[in-house]
């Protein structure tokens, strides 16, 4: 049975499909659910499925990356994690903290990798006039948003779409993406996962 940590920074909608996904045949459980910020309200969500939680606040660690980094690793090592997802965790990690877990650290991301790494993904697909967005699950690397991508979900663009909307849609697929790429990472399959808009 495969040990998975999650890292959170806000509402946590992601961690909570997955937490929900690993019953079962499922090859992995949850160990632990972990935020930069505790007062992110998906810690109380993991809390109330059974999982345990725990919080490093970075404000704490005030430009000391290194420093929140320790922090951060103690409680996530004593969960013996094998793999390491990052859902909707919003602080980029040094390469020192990636190597840690380099080959079993996914992230998602808002975007049709390898178009829009970075932030505001869904007005940058607008303004461009795409078709089409989505998002991407990943192997964390050291390059922010760039490591192979494990599963990609698309939904097209409709007109009169405001970042609001179709960040709204492609949340969405991330719920129906996330689970299904951990499911395959967990036994060891590294076919990416293609889905569209039900
Ligand atoms: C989602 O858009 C996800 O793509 C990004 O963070 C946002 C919020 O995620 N990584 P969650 O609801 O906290 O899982």
């Amino acid at each position: 049975m495969k040990r998975v940590a999650i890292l959170i920074s806000g509402g946590g909608s992601n961690m909570v499909r997955l937490v929900e996904s690993m019953t079962g045949e499922h090859p992995a459980r949850t160990v632990i659910v972990g935020s930069n910020d505790p007062d992110a309200g998906g810690l109380a969500k993991a809390a109330a499925m059974g999982v345990p939680t725990f919080a490093v606040d970075h404000r704490a660690y005030k430009g000391d990356r290194a420093a929140f980094e320790a922090a951060l690793l103690e409680p996530l090592l004593a969960a013996e994690p094998d793999i390491l997802c990052l859902a909707g965790f919003m602080r980029i990690l040094t390469p020192a903290f990636v190597q840690r877990f380099e080959g079993r650290m996914l992230n998602i991301h808002p975007s049709l990798l390898p178009k829009y790494p970075g932030l505001h993904t869904h007005r940058r697909a607008i303004e461009a006039g795409d078709a089409e967005a989505g998002a991407s699950v990943h192997l964390v690397t050291s390059e922010l948003d760039a490591g192979p991508i494990l599963g990609q979900a698309r939904v097209p663009v409709l007109a009169g779409d405001t970042a609001d909307t179709l960040a709204a849609r492609v949340l969405v697929q991330e719920h129906r993406l996330y689970p299904e790429v951990l499911r395959r990472f967990a036994r060891g399959d590294m076919t990416p996962v293609r889905l569209s808009a039900a």
